[in-house]
């Protein structure tokens, strides 16, 4: 699809909301750096990097990882040359301090164009995390019943296998949604106050989102 999008902006929603699917739907259709912090993370937990072992206790808890490891690693990447003019931040900012963080960190020309909601009810995100299957080689995001691929643990896209995410337990999903409910959806008036944020309807089906986030990104 040839699509132009000049965006800069956040995807925010609960875990399971259907943010990464989309967000790396619409940045290859639109050409825009899709900026994962959960996926970074994960990245440098299996590098073994400082960052990774810092983060990993916190993730594994199902907890937000600390706001000043997160800033900076989101403050270096948007400085970055595919970053420098659109993008989509899937998962940050997840707190206040990290709203507040961006908006210091954006020039004048370089402002959130908008911040786009994900609305799905809680009692469906359960099901959306618990049934979730990762590519282990190229990311893709796939799902045991909404979205199957077409052999078992086998990657539709590149052959890779297919894994469970370790957060994706009942135990840890709980906790999520927990610190979901706690620190990030205090952003949603920060946001609507700033008369940036917009609803998607996100429990429809997965290209009936993706063609309305396409007219909401405009
Ligand atoms: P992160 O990786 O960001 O996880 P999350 O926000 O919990 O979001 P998810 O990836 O679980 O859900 P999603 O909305 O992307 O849903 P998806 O598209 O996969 O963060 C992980 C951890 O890292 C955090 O817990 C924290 O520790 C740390 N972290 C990350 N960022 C941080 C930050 N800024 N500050 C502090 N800590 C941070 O879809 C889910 C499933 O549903 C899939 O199986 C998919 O196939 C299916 N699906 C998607 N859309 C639909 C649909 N429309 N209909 C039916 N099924 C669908």
């Amino acid at each position: 699809m040839a699509t132009t999008l000049t965006a800069r902006c956040v995807f925010l929603g609960a875990p399971g909301a259907g943010k990464g699917t989309q967000a790396k739907k619409v940045a290859e259709a639109a050409a825009l750096a899709h900026i994962s912090t959960g996926d970074m993370l994960r990245g440098q937990v299996s590098a073994g990097t400082e960052l990774g072992r810092q983060a990993k206790g916190y993730m594994d808890a199902g907890k937000l990882v600390p706001d000043d490891l997160i800033i900076s690693m989101v403050k270096a990447r948007i400085s970055e040359p595919d970053a420098k003019s659109a993008w989509i931040l899937d998962g940050f900012p997840r707190t206040l301090p990290q709203a507040e963080a961006l908006d210091r960190n954006l020039s004048a020309n370089s402002a959130l164009s908008h911040v786009i909601y994900f609305a799905v009810p809680e009692s469906v995100l359960f099901g959306r995390l618990t049934g979730r299957l990762t590519c282990s080689k190229c990311g893709a995001i796939w799902h045991l019943q909404n979205n199957p691929p077409k052999a078992a643990g086998v990657c539709d896209l590149c052959g890779g296998g297919l894994v469970q995410r370790s957060d994706d337990l009942p135990e840890k999903i709980t906790k999520r949604l927990e610190e979901y409910r706690t620190l990030t959806a205090p952003l949603l008036a920060y946001y609507r106050e700033k008369n940036l944020l917009r609803e998607i309807d996100a429990n429809r089906a997965p290209t009936v989102v993706f063609q309305e986030l396409l007219k909401l990104m405009q």
